[in-house]
């Protein structure tokens, strides 16, 4: 597993406490065991204490100390349920509503984090994607000039060397069908999260053609997202649209676009929309050898991960550290 020891660094000067709304789940629970063992992140479980004890002692994990909330005897439920109709008042939601919402833990846990309780949330080993991002764009929303919430995956390759391949791929979660303007947020956004794992961003705008040698609407909407995000952004190094073996290979660089400081060296990948990248990463996982980080979710309000319903514990415990070292 890639280190991220720079993250643990950071969260050790200042310790964070993250909110994981499926309290019950073996996986959590040892994620949780390994974390308490740390002293640089704080594990909130939701969940019926007496369960999720039992869980923990029937799965073998020792989790003494860990904070356990549960929605059914939460102190400041009242304040909640206010503090939801009124986040949600545009929505007309009655405390009914808000009060039957308030009993799922993705919903719950998501408050607990408006509330300022905890500092970050990770959710997903059992609810899908949509379940676990709706209460966030709901309830927590985009960050000031953020239009969309987008995500990243950070793809790691350990070499016999030492030194880990790195790169970034996005958006392979959230925005179905990206406009333009959608592809810049998500190109900026990405940059930016590639920078705290350690890239330096070059990034290229995905496509079946290389700088007009194809054409079509989503080639041109590759290459005006790539044009808008370089005007955006002066300074970072872009290219778009590009062929995949344009953008990674320096020999094929040389043929397809010979002045490009980013051909044959990209490392922050914007895909056209989330078939390709959901596909895209996956390829780089499964064959490609790469250890996949994600998906982060980016220009949210506060950090807030989704995890696959198929992580394991070392997942768990990697993406916490992730979540909690954004916010
Ligand atoms: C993210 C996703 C779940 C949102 O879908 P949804 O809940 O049906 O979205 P809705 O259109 O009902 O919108 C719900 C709210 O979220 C907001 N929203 C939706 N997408 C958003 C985005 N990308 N950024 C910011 N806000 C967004 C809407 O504005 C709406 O806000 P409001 O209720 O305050 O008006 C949806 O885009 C999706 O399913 N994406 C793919 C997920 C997936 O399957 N990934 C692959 C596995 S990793």
């Amino acid at each position: 597993m890639y280190g991220f020891g720079s993250l643990i660094e950071t969260l050790k000067k200042n310790p964070k406490k993250i909110v994981f709304t499926e309290g019950n789940d073996p996986r959590i629970l040892e994620a949780t065991s390994r974390l308490l063992a740390s002293n640089f992140l704080t594990p909130i479980l939701v969940g019926n204490e007496k369960e999720v004890m039992e869980a923990a002692s029937e799965s073998g994990f020792n989790i003494r100390g860990a904070q356990i909330v549960d929605p059914e005897n939460y102190e400041r439920f009242d304040e909640m349920v206010d503090l939801l109709c009124e986040v949600r008042k545009s929505k007309g939601l009655t405390k009914e509503e808000a009060t039957k919402m308030l009993k799922q833990g993705n919903y719950f846990g998501t408050m607990l984090v408006k509330m300022g309780v905890a500092d970050a949330l990770l959710g997903g080993a059992t609810y899908s994607t949509a379940d676990t991002v709706r209460p966030a764009l709901q309830i927590i929303k985009t960050k000031p000039g953020n239009k969309i919430v987008s995500s990243c995956f950070i793809l790691v390759r350990p070499s016999a060397t030492g030194e880990n391949e790195v790169l970034a791929m996005a958006d392979c979660a959230i925005n179905i069908k990206p406009s333009e303007d959608d592809l810049v947020e998500i190109a900026i956004e990405s940059a930016e999260c590639a920078k705290i794992f350690g890239i330096d961003p070059k990034v290229a705008f995905l496509s079946y053609s290389t700088l007009g040698s194809g054409k079509g609407e989503d080639v041109d909407k590759m290459r005006n997202a790539a044009k808008k995000t370089q005007d955006a952004k002066p300074d970072l190094p872009i290219l778009g649209e590009v062929q995949f073996d344009a953008a990674v290979s320096p020999r094929v660089a040389r043929t397809k676009c010979p002045d490009s400081e980013v051909a044959g060296h990209a490392n922050t990948f914007i895909f056209p929309d989330i078939n390709a990248g959901n596909i895209g990463y996956k390829i780089a996982q499964r064959l490609g050898n790469f250890e996949a980080y994600g998906p982060i979710l980016l220009g949210l309000n506060a950090p807030i991960n989704d995890l696959s319903r198929g992580c394991n514990a070392g997942e768990v415990y990697s993406m916490a550290i992730i979540t909690a070292a954004l916010s």
